[in-house]
């Protein structure tokens, strides 16, 4: 079934053009590869949160997902998996390193992250990002049926609701984005940002995460883009008349049924009771996960961490910080960087504090499946998120939907867009040290029933709003008649 293309072009299998009335278009197809000892592989549904969301939507219409399957130059027919058509688009090793790696994830992800690393901008980067972005509208209009609904997701894919609109004009296209929106100042430093805001703008309605990303986006229109705009509405001239495109926030949630599941599973209960026990069982277990990425601040939390061993504020003796970097992107040099600039202070600090029996950081440069997670939640009494800027930061979440025991105290970035949500977290700037040194002491001494009342409150908030019901706001928004909306005549 793998072969090395000749060509990247992607020919859906007959019998499914034409065929799907909801599309979901990412980057990544939703399964990851498990590969047999022998040559046989199979497919695992991906741990995120949107698959779970959109699964039951999927299967209860006829749907497809439209996606890279992972590796380069490998082309791979439509298939099925878990009630979902899987739509597999091809990327050469080219696009990796130009369309991934690069615009993707060395111009975009840096510019909209406040550029906390410099985002590069290279022409030949650019180029391969819209022939990549074609390659994804053509499967897309391809398959899709009269009318479908097709929701495309994140930054990776900003130009595929317009080159979809043009060949396919009677699709509802829906955009979400992951990911902060920046501000005009920062954005304006894209060669590209007309383009980019035009691509956008062939949606019908673009979602962010926070109200601060939709208006920075508004003002981008604004100032790129020559379309007259009424509150959150855009409405764009064409050769025919005028269509609206909407932009508004939509938090994105965990699956939180599943999280609790895990959570009240004997297993992972013994589970967590077993990671203290090898921990030594100290007073306090410390937990940051993160992607192993610059914009989650890991960096300042092992600073922070490591100043109050210094200062004797913690010892080794009494508390442990778990540290679970998972890899990510690690042929980008930033990424490189990061990992060698974060291993080099582990170990300095290890070096320092660690005795025959205690370690000061366990830092695990691995992924680990959900139910070791959600052990690790449960062991954990402060949760350290720490982002310099983060779209949402669904660790938060689901470290508040594991805390059954109503227990634990959550140290939250203002800056990860899980801040407007969990407002009774300890709420930190990461970029001040002495102020996080403190938020991590009031966290390891909060006491009991302050730390109820504070997850109490948060737990309520998370546990009325999931991810199916952020995904069926997004779809029942993008049903509503823009003009019905604002009160005109049709
Ligand atoms: C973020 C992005 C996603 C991306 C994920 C993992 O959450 O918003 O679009 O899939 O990171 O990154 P990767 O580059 O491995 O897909």
């Amino acid at each position: 079934m793998v072969s090395k293309p000749a060509a990247l072009d992607v020919e859906p299998a007959g019998s499914d053009y034409g065929q799907y009335d909801f599309i979901v278009v990412s980057n990544r197809l939703p399964v990851d590869r498990v590969t047999d000892d022998g040559e046989d592989t199979s497919w695992r549904r991906s741990p995120g949160g949107l698959v779970t969301a959109l699964a039951p939507v999927m299967a209860k219409t006829d749907g497809a997902w439209i996606g890279w399957p992972g590796s380069a130059d490998e082309v791979l027919d439509p298939f099925d998996h878990d009630d979902m058509r899987l739509v597999p688009i091809p990327l050469s090793q080219d696009d990796v390193e130009l369309y991934y790696e690069g615009f993707s994830n060395a111009t975009l992800w840096p510019l909209y992250h406040d550029v906390i690393a410099p985002p590069e901008f290279h022409r030949a980067w650019w180029e391969c990002y819209k022939q990549v972005n074609q390659r994804f509208a053509d499967a897309t209009a391809k398959v899709a049926a009269t009318g479908a609904v097709v929701w495309v997701q994140d930054y990776q894919l900003q130009l595929v609701p317009k080159l979809l609109r043009e060949q396919r004009p009677d699709l509802k296209i829906g955009f979400f984005n992951h990911i902060p929106f920046p501000p005009l100042e920062i954005f304006a430093q894209l060669p590209w940002r007309r383009q980019v805001i035009e691509g956008l703008l062939g949606a019908d309605l673009v979602g962010f995460q926070r109200p601060s990303d939709s208006s920075n986006f508004l003002r981008c229109v604004r100032r790129f883009s020559g379309h007259a705009i009424k509150s959150q509405h855009v409405n764009i001239k064409t050769e025919t008349g005028t269509r609206i495109c909407r932009a508004g926030a939509f938090p994105i949630s965990i699956d939180v049924d599943q999280i609790n599941e895990l959570a009240n599973r004997p297993d992972v209960i013994e589970r967590a009771r077993q990671i203290r026990e090898e921990l030594g069982n100290p007073k306090t277990v410390l937990l940051g996960v993160d992607r192993l990425d610059y914009t989650k601040g890991i960096g300042h939390r092992i600073k922070a961490y490591g100043e109050l061993l210094e200062d004797e504020r913690v010892t080794v003796e009494d508390a442990a910080l778990i540290q679970v970097a998972s890899p990510s992107r690690e042929r980008v040099e930033s990424y490189r960087l990061l990992r060698e600039e974060i291993e080099a202070s582990v170990g300095r600090i290890n070096g320092t504090f660690d005795t025959l029996s205690n370690t000061a950081i366990r830092y695990l440069h691995h992924s680990y499946p959900k139910e070791e997670m959600v052990a690790l939640y449960l062991a954990a009494d402060v949760m350290l998120v720490t982002a310099l800027r983060d779209g949402m930061n669904l660790v938060a979440k689901e470290y508040v939907a594991s805390r059954t025991g109503v227990n634990g105290a959550l140290v939250l970035s203002e800056f990860a867009g899980a801040a407007d949500h969990l407002k009774q977290a300890i709420l930190v700037n990461p970029h001040d040290i002495d102020g996080l040194k403190d938020a991590i002491m009031r966290a390891i001494h909060i006491s009991p029933g302050e730390a109820t009342r504070r997850m109490r409150t948060m737990r309520r908030q998370i546990l009325q709003n999931d991810v199916e019901q952020w995904s069926q706001s997004f779809l029942r928004a993008l049903q509503v008649d823009p003009a019905e909306e604002l009160g005109e005549q049709p």
